[in-house]
């Protein structure tokens, strides 16, 4: 389902700049830099498809792509403490907009930093979600950068604090875009959705 079926479709910067809503989708959000472009890349096999960058900030508008028969949806990140309040207050506006009023959104993926765990920032977007009753799932990405021993503390922590939320779903993913670590796992579970 996945490789060479991707396409860029557009960015979009205003809720009235949405695609039509004809078919199942799943978006990404995340803290800046967390690595939500460089997942939506290692999932759909293609090196460059969605820009990743060293530079926090670097998506900045709501970015459409294709894939078969669904959308996958790549936010711009939050908790990028270098933002315009101005640009800031915006991107909060639209993407509680988006997350409150897309009826195809099928499921969040809230990507998060294996080394940091949930931050306040998180928190702030997963009691939205809860709101707006949008199932999200935790992926937590970079576990190429954690020592195995860290890794099921950080698992613990996650679960610790999802529990609280009652949109989670309860399974979380751990990838690494740069091993290719439970990126299978998280195509299987998009084909499923
Ligand atoms: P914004 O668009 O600013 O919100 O950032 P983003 O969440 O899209 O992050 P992006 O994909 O641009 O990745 C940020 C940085 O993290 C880049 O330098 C990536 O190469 C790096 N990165 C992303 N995923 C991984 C990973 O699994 N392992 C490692 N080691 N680095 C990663
Ligand atoms: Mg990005």
């Amino acid at each position: 389902m996945f490789a060479g079926e991707t396409q860029f479709l557009k960015g979009v910067v205003a809720m009235s700049g949405l695609p039509d809503a004809d078919r199942p989708e799943v978006c990404f959000a995340g803290r800046s830099n967390v690595g939500k472009s460089t997942l939506i890349n290692a999932l759909t096999g293609r090196k460059a498809i969605a820009r990743a960058s060293n530079t926090p900030g670097r998506t900045q508008e709501i970015n459409y792509f294709t894939l078969a028969d669904r959308y996958l949806v790549d936010l711009p990140g939050y908790g990028y403490a270098k933002a315009p309040v101005d640009v800031v207050a915006r991107w909060q506006a639209l993407l509680k907009a988006y997350l409150q009023g897309r009826p195809t959104l099928r499921r969040a993926f809230v990507l998060i930093d294996a080394r940091h765990g949930v931050k306040d920032v998180d928190e702030e977007i997963l009691s939205l979600l809860d709101s707006a009753a949008v199932t999200f799932q935790a992926v937590l990405t970079k576990a190429d950068k954690v020592k195995t021993a860290d890794r099921e503390k950080a698992l613990d922590r996650t679960r610790a604090a999802l529990s609280k939320h009652p949109a989670a779903f309860p399974e979380l993913i751990v990838t690494s875009s740069e091993t290719g670590h439970g990126i299978d796992v998280l195509r299987a579970v998009i084909a499923s959705l």
